[in-house]
């Protein structure tokens, strides 16, 4: 496969849209399946490499949910009546299509570039470096973090903010299900006080009585093909009155498919959170950390 590709679009008439490393102006709206004329089609022909075009439909996808959470398509409704049937693609179920393969990454600065994308405003280093300290605080303000505390990292990554729980002298084990992720994570986090595990070895934990007094899942669960199942087993790990932080996606989630990049399966993950463990209190998401605070969302929960 060459390294650039061509990419088309034709559709969003009047609309400005910034995609990631590129800005495009779409000229005309006009979805093939309700008769456009040809004349009409002005299609936008664009030379990006593999990382570009991956942004741009992702984006895009992104874009068109956000549309459709604002009841833009009229047939938004009918579309809510079946989400079991969009969810499957060539009869095909999300099941099949999920692919955790984007999580495979083969160094430091790849794994970066996808748990902190770049959002068009500043690049995935950036959001590093302002982003972990943001958090960081939020869980130091809520939390009694130190010696003697016992944190999950649940898609802890290569373990941004478990090295820093680290440093403020809590125990944290970490869990991911991506095994290059895992062994980057003990080489990032590179402390005694750290450990990393699958997420089935992590269930076998709590079922031979592991326990924790704070868990964080950050930008985690929007990823999850199951995500109730993964937020049990954060619960049943966490003491009574222990404090659970998330972060995430607003309004939809993004299931890693492979016949697409990311996929909305509509569950919605602030209510799945509030249904199983009081919510303590709903955060907006710190503002001039690289990306468009308005989607995303933090949340604290307890374990009562
Ligand atoms: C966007 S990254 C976030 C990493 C880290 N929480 C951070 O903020 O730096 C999402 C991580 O969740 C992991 N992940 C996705 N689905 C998971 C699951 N079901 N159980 C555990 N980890 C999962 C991925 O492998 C990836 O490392």
């Amino acid at each position: 496969m060459s390294e650039h590709m061509e990419v088309f679009i034709d559709g969003l008439n009047q609309l400005h849209f910034t995609g990631g490393l590129v800005r495009l102006d779409f000229m005309s709206l006009h979805p093939e399946d309700e008769g456009t004329p040809s004349e009409k089609k002005t299609n936008l022909r664009v030379i990006m490499n593999a990382r570009q075009t991956v942004q741009l439909r992702d984006s895009l996808n992104t874009f068109i949910q956000r549309l459709q959470e604002a009841n833009v398509f009229q047939n938004q409704a009918a579309g809510n009546r079946d989400v079991g049937r969009r969810n499957a693609r060539n009869g095909r179920s999300l099941e099949e299509r999920y692919n955790p393969g984007v999580f495979s990454v083969s160094n430091i600065d790849d794994a970066k570039r996808i748990i902190l994308t770049d959002e068009g405003r500043d690049g995935s280093e950036d959001r590093w470096r302002k982003e972990t300290p943001a958090l960081i605080s939020l869980l130091k303000n809520e939390w009694r973090l130190g010696e003697g505390t016992t944190v999950v990292d649940y898609g802890c990554g290569i373990g941004r903010i478990s090295k820093e729980l680290c440093r403020m002298g809590c125990r944290v084990v970490g869990v991911d299900i991506s095994p290059e992720m895992r062994n980057l994570a003990v080489q990032y986090v590179n402390d005694e006080r750290f450990s990393v595990v699958t997420p089935e070895a992590f269930v076998n934990m709590v079922n031979h009585g592991f326990s924790c007094d704070y868990a964080c899942t950050i930008w985690v669960l929007q990823h999850c093909l199951k995500p109730t199942e993964d937020l049990g087993h954060i619960k049943r790990a966490l003491k009574n009155g222990g404090g659970l932080f998330v972060v995430n996606n607003k309004f939809s989630r993004a299931v890693p498919v492979i016949d697409g990049v990311w996929q909305n399966d509509n569950i919605d993950i602030w209510r799945m959170c509030r249904d199983n463990l009081r919510e303590v209190r709903l955060l907006d998401f710190p503002d001039g950390i690289g990306v468009d605070a308005r989607f995303y969302q933090c949340g604290f929960y307890q374990k009562n």
